[in-house]
């Protein structure tokens, strides 16, 4: 089976009698043998069973887990080709989803290994390990290249104590302290380690980070410095996952945003896009469903001394908008949909800036937005998660 490019979800795609052939572990130009994973009528997904003729963009990973672990699916790929593969991916789902003919973007490239401020670790028999791919099958991990440094000494450190209560630990560094959150299904004794911020979090494992919190050591928050702003972090508050990243995000949001008297900050997290406009506009209103993030929100800009923007906790959905001059929204992955899209263009902005981490919902969201007379004008890509298909797309739309 011949590898014509490859798509979004980072397969590779053959085309065989009419039918399409979705194959995971498999790079354009390569000539495959494969075993059918999923098969529907018209697109069947596949895994590679054996290489007949290989890219010369395939590298050695150098991660002994590589194909095990369920994280980093580029690992065998040249960096410089997983940054041409994503721009690729993302001009094809524009052309065929959107429907909008777009030049290659730009892509800015991050640190390719150690960007992760966060890692999520499932615990089997007191060790820890990620799942498989598209499995629950646990996998022990040594050492994750993608993960600080910080956050490898850590999971050492972590790996000494008895962690038979417990179901998840989650790490978490600012690049001067470090948090280590115990998750457990019911209330127990969170050993002693050494570490600035201990957490203890009690849930029923559906979503890691949720449940009831106790701080058993430190203030319960670690703070990240980005330019002149200090944020304030919980253990439940989302942050963008490489600091290195976040810099490049927020100076693109900006560019893109310009100035102006009123904007809307959609899925604001702990307000890190609103604080760093801040300056640029006269009011800025955070909208965010986590109650955890809003009071960190609120922490920052109470503790940054800044007084022109408010944040809500609310579900999107069940916002009213006002009128912006520019709205700007960093969704999870399943994106935006038509009923905001609705109500962003009800409230009518000159501008609006898409941040997305899905190019697929982003592509649907984008054919949406252009049938509504929002016209996509400019996109950077930046690659948040090297090493995986996975990358975040900046991108502005002018009101017509
Ligand atoms: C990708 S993060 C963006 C955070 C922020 N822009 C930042 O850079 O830190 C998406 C955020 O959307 C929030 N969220 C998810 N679904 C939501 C909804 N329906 N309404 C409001 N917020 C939501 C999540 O809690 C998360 O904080």
């Amino acid at each position: 089976m011949k590898i014509e490019k490859i798509v979004a979800g980072g397969y590779g795609l053959a085309r065989e009698n009419g039918k399409i052939y979705l194959v995971r572990g498999a790079y354009t130009g390569e000539d495959v043998e494969v075993s059918i994973e999923k098969d529907g009528k018209d697109v069947a997904l596949c895994r590679v069973e054996k290489i007949k003729h290989a890219s010369q963009k395939r590298q050695k990973p150098i991660c002994e887990h590589f194909g095990m672990c369920g994280g980093c699916d580029w690992m065998d790929l040249d960096y410089e080709t997983q940054l041409e593969y994503k721009k690729e991916i993302f001009v094809d789902q524009i052309k065929h989803v959107a429907k909008v003919d777009v030049t290659k973007p730009a892509i800015i490239k991050t640190s390719p290994y150690g960007y992760r401020n966060k890692a999520e670790f499932v615990i089997k028999d007191g060790k820890l390990g990620y799942n498989s791919k598209n499995s629950h099958n646990f996998v022990e991990i040594k050492r994750c290249h993608i993960i600080s440094d910080k956050l490898n000494e850590m999971k050492g450190k972590v790996e000494k104590v008895d962690l038979k209560d417990f179901h998840h630990i989650v790490l978490r560094e600012d690049g001067n302290k470090e948090m280590v959150i115990f998750v457990s299904q019911k209330k127990c004794e969170t050993p002693e380690i050494d570490a600035d911020e201990i957490i203890s979090l009690v849930n029923r494992k559906h979503v890691v980070v949720s449940g009831e919190e106790s701080v058993k050591k430190g203030k319960g928050f670690l703070i990240v410095k980005m330019d002149d702003i200090k944020y304030r972090l919980s253990a439940k508050a989302f942050f963008q996952i490489s600091y290195e990243g976040a810099k490049i995000l927020s100076q693109k949001v900006k560019e893109y945003a310009g100035s102006g008297k009123r904007l809307l900050d959609l899925y604001c997290g702990t307000g890190f896009f609103t604080l760093e406009l801040s300056k640029n506009f006269e009011k800025l209103t955070g909208i965010e469903e986590s109650s955890a993030s809003i009071s960190n929100a609120n922490e920052n800009a109470k503790s940054n001394g800044i007084s022109n923007v408010e944040f809500f906790s609310s579900k999107v959905e069940n916002f009213k908008f006002g009128t912006y001059d520019v709205i700007v929204a960093d969704p999870p992955r399943a994106g935006i949909g038509k009923e905001i899209i609705q109500s962003i263009v009800q409230a009518n902005p000159e501008r609006f800036v898409y941040v997305s981490c899905d190019v697929t919902t982003f592509a649907r969201d984008t054919h949406e937005l252009e049938q509504k007379r929002y016209k996509i004008k400019d996109v950077t890509l930046v690659d948040l998660f090297p090493q995986t298909h996975h990358f975040e797309i900046v991108s502005l739309f002018e009101r017509e």
